[in-house]
């Protein structure tokens, strides 16, 4: 017999069980469902509703259950529809009677709403945590090569010279922002759903600022209505993680790029490489590449929950047994994605004579001549146009521009004297604008990330 079973005269079909459950998935939510549960039948006891005798045996069963889930002893049955009644038919099984008093003021509908809302909040702390491991990382590369030559690059054509540093720090910037992303989705949604009850709170006197207190919320929702078919925290977690994972995938697009023959910027480690079934020479990039497939996945759960959100009426649907697996997915995939990338980025190789050598490519310090002509007094225009001779004539000669000699510049232009500097080094130094590549401002961004990892 079902807990709800009272109204029917014949059992469900093994169908519908299997069509309805969420058993199999929604016992990940167990911590949170038990200690949702003593919460509620302590604020119960404090309110007169029931006895604290009662409060108490209800607590040690629900404690019990607890250590049958944790030693893998506890019966998980598809006929019990959900993890909420599972434990609490088996508390009804351990205490008698007493148990049947739990569910008073309390509906599953506030109880899944509390159960996942706290499930989610505590994941919005923990992928923010792994997210500042992987910014340190970001900072301590960025402290090895703020002298490290790199392509900068606009359409993955060479563009103008800036360190490693630089292009680390940019990461850190995206990564930091994610990082603020979840705290605040944390904050937004530190709020108490148990005690709205089915949808229009209850008669009993409850007193939810008491639950509020004993589960670490902040303060309970305003209206039941909404709360109990609110799932805006899920869906704030699933764009939190998917713009997490949008960054995770562009700098394994890097790591792929970078790590190429023709590339060679870097060499991933052997521990965080993978080799080929048929090609013994091979090493592969699997890492950045699964990170990189796996991000659309967890743009998949976020469509997911979003359309299956938007057409319903209030207040609680069943549709909405639908937010947990792709929630669960994506916060697996988030916290395993940033750890290994993480590892995959401490153990990189950074290998400089490559990225100098691609620096030689390309004469990426023609804007340095440009604004040279500018400072001499001619007008941009005509200053890019002197420039562009230049490189014709490097072009010519086969070598980089940053390598003409002074005369073979004077012969350009006439306005160019010998204080003319187009080497690599002195186009990165001169670039001190705020928030620019020279190795000063990129001393000042890792002071900054500095000061966040030590506030945060
Ligand atoms: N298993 C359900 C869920 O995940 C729990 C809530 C069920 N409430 C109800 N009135 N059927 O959404």
């Amino acid at each position: 017999m079902k807990l709800w079973g009272g109204r029917f005269s014949k059992g469900a079909a093994k169908l519908l069980d299997e069509f309805n459950a969420s058993i199999m998935f929604d016992k990940e939510l167990y911590i949170e469902d038990i200690e949702g549960s003593i919460a509620h039948s302590q604020m119960l006891a404090e309110q007169g509703i029931i006895t604290q005798d009662e409060a108490d045996k209800i607590k040690e069963g629900l404690l019990k259950i607890k250590k049958e889930i944790e030693n893998d002893e506890f019966i998980w049955d598809i006929s019990d529809e959900d993890l909420h009644m599972a434990i609490e038919k088996r508390l009804i099984e351990l205490i008698g009677d007493t148990g049947k008093k739990l569910h008073t003021a309390r509906s599953r509908n506030d109880q899944v709403a509390v159960d996942f809302r706290r499930w989610s909040l505590k994941r919005n702390l923990e992928i923010a945590q792994k997210i500042k491991e992987l910014i340190e990382t970001f900072v301590n590369i960025a402290k090895e090569h703020k002298n490290t030559l790199l392509p900068g690059m606009t359409h993955l054509q060479h563009a103008q010279p800036i360190s490693f540093a630089y292009h680390m720090l940019a990461y850190a910037n995206m990564f930091k922002r994610d990082y603020e992303r979840f705290i605040e989705s944390y904050k937004r949604n530190n709020k108490n759903p148990l005690g709205c009850a089915a949808l229009a709170g209850t008669p009993h006197p409850i007193d939810r600022n008491k639950t509020t207190k004993a589960l670490g919320f902040d303060e309970p929702t305003v209206n039941c209505l909404d709360t109990v078919s609110d799932r805006d925290f899920a869906l704030e977690l699933l764009f939190n993680i998917s713009m997490l994972m949008m960054h995770a995938s562009r700098i394994s697009e890097e790591l792929i790029i970078w790590s190429t023959s023709e590339f060679g910027f870097i060499t991933l480690s052997d521990e965080y490489s993978t080799g080929s079934s048929i090609m013994p020479q091979k090493k592969n990039p699997d890492v950045p590449e699964l990170i990189r497939g796996k991000t659309g996945r967890v743009y998949g759960n976020l469509v997911a929950l979003l359309t299956v959100m938007k057409g319903l009426p209030l207040a609680y649907n069943k549709d909405t047994q639908e937010d947990k697996e792709g929630v669960f997915d994506s916060v697996k995939t988030a916290l395993i994605s940033v750890t290994i990338l993480n590892e995959a980025l401490k153990t990189m190789t950074v290998n400089k004579d490559k990225m100098y050598a691609a620096c030689k490519k390309g004469h990426l310090t023609a804007t340095d001549l440009a604004d040279y002509l500018v400072n001499k007094g001619i007008p941009f225009r005509e200053a890019h146009h002197i420039t562009g001779r230049a490189v014709a004539l490097a072009e010519e000669k086969g070598v980089d521009l940053s390598d003409l000699s002074i005369d073979e510049l004077k012969s350009i232009d006439e306005r160019i004297g010998d204080d003319v500097d187009l080497s690599l080094e002195n186009s990165m130094n001169s670039r001190k604008s705020l928030g620019a590549t020279a190795p000063e401002r990129v001393e000042e961004q890792i002071r900054y990330f500095e000061n966040f990892l030590k506030e945060n």
